[in-house]
C-alpha cells in the first residue's frame, strides 16, 4: 500500500504509523484521516498485529492538529463532515480491541493532542508539549478533547487547558497523568520498544476484554459495570489464551499466547 500522508511499517507484532506531513507540522487533513482508516483496517484484520504505535515525522511535531489552511474555507456542512470523520476515526482507534501507543515526539496541539488521548497509552519525549488552542481560534476541540481529557486528568486540569489554550510541557503532562512516561530523546525508541514488548507478550484475549471493560464500563453504573466485568472475564475463561496462561504458570514457563 502506498500512502501519501503516512509511513506505515510492520515490525513483528507491531504496526507503526508515522504522520508524514512535517512541513505542516503533521497537521490532520481529509487525506491523512482517510489513510489512517486504511491503517486501522489492517490493524483490525491482521491477528498477527497486536499493537499500533503512532508518532510524527521530524523533530518538531507529533501533530499540530487539524490543518487550519484547509479548515479556513470550509462551509458548516463541510466542517461537520470533517469533524465527524476525525471523531469516528479516533473512536474506532479507541474501541478497536487492540492497544495503541502515541509516541509524542514534539508538539501535540488541538486534534494532535486529541489523537494521543484516543490512544491507550502516551509516551512523550522530554521536548514534547501539549495544548488545546481551539479557544484562541473561535472553535472548541472537536475530536473528543472536551470529553477524553477530563476523563484522563480530571475536570479541573482539563478546564484549565481548555479555557486558556496554553501549552504544557511533557513533564507537566506527566505530573497530571496525561502521559504515562517521559523519555529523553535518545532513549525514546528504547522506551517504546520496552513497552511494546511487554504488551505484546501478554494475552490479546485479556487485552481485548480489558479494553472493553474499561471503555464500556466507564459509561455504566458500578453494578452494571461489574456485571460486564464478570461476563467478559467468564468469556476469557473459555479461551485458549486462558488455558495457555494457566498451563504456563503451573509448568513454570513463559506463556505463548495466540489471541484465541
Ligand atoms: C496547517 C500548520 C499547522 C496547522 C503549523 N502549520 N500548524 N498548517 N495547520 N494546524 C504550518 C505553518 O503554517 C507553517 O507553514 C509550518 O507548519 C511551520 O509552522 P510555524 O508556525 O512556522 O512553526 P513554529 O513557529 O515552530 O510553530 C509551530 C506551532 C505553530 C506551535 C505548531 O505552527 C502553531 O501554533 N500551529 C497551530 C496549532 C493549532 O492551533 N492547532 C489547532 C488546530 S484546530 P508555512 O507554510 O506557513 O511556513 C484543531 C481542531 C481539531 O486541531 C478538531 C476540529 C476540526
Amino acid at each position: 500500500m502506498n500512502y501519501s500522508y503516512l509511513i506505515v511499517q510492520e515490525e513483528g507484532s507491531v504496526l507503526s504509523v508515522v504522520l508524514n506531513r512535517p512541513k505542516a507540522m503533521n497537521a490532520l487533513n481529509n487525506g491523512l484521516l482517510s489513510e489512517f482508516n486504511l491503517v486501522l483496517d489492517q490493524f483490525e484484520r491482521d491477528p498477527g498485529i497486536r499493537l499500533l504505535v503512532i508518532t510524527g515525522e521530524g523533530e518538531k511535531a507529533f501533530c499540530a492538529g487539524a490543518d487550519i489552511k484547509e479548515l479556513v474555507e470550509l462551509s458548516a456542512l463541510e466542517m461537520k463532515a470533517f469533524l465527524s470523520l476525525g471523531q469516528r476515526t479516533f473512536r474506532r482507534l479507541e474501541t478497536i480491541g487492540k492497544p495503541s501507543i502515541a509516541v509524542v515526539n514534539g508538539v501535540a496541539l488541538g486534534g494532535g493532542f486529541e489523537l494521543s488521548l484516543a490512544c491507550s497509552l502516551r509516551i512523550a519525549s522530554e521536548t514534547a508539549s501539549f495544548g488545546l488552542p481551539e479557544v484562541r481560534l473561535g472553535m472548541i476541540p472537536g475530536y473528543g478533547g472536551t470529553q477524553r481529557l477530563p476523563r484522563i486528568t480530571g475536570k479541573g486540569k482539563a478546564l484549565e487547558l481548555l479555557l486558556t489554550g496554553k501549552r504544557i510541557s511533557a513533564e507537566e503532562a506527566y505530573q497530571e497523568r496525561i502521559v504515562n512516561v517521559v523519555a529523553a530523546r535518545d532513549t525514546l525508541q528504547t522506551e517504546v520498544e520496552q513497552w511494546s514488548e511487554t504488551i505484546c507478550r501478554n494475552s490479546p484475549v485479556s487485552i481485548r476484554m480489558i479494553m472493553e471493560a474499561v471503555d464500556v464500563g466507564s459509561h455504566l453504573s458500578m453494578d452494571n459495570a461489574l456485571a460486564l466485568e464478570t461476563n467478559l472475564d467468564a468469556l476469557a475463561a473459555d479461551s485458549n489464551d486462558k488455558r495457555e496462561g494457566f498451563a504456563a504458570f503451573l509448568e513454570k514457563r513463559n506463556p505463548i499466547f495466540e489471541g484465541k
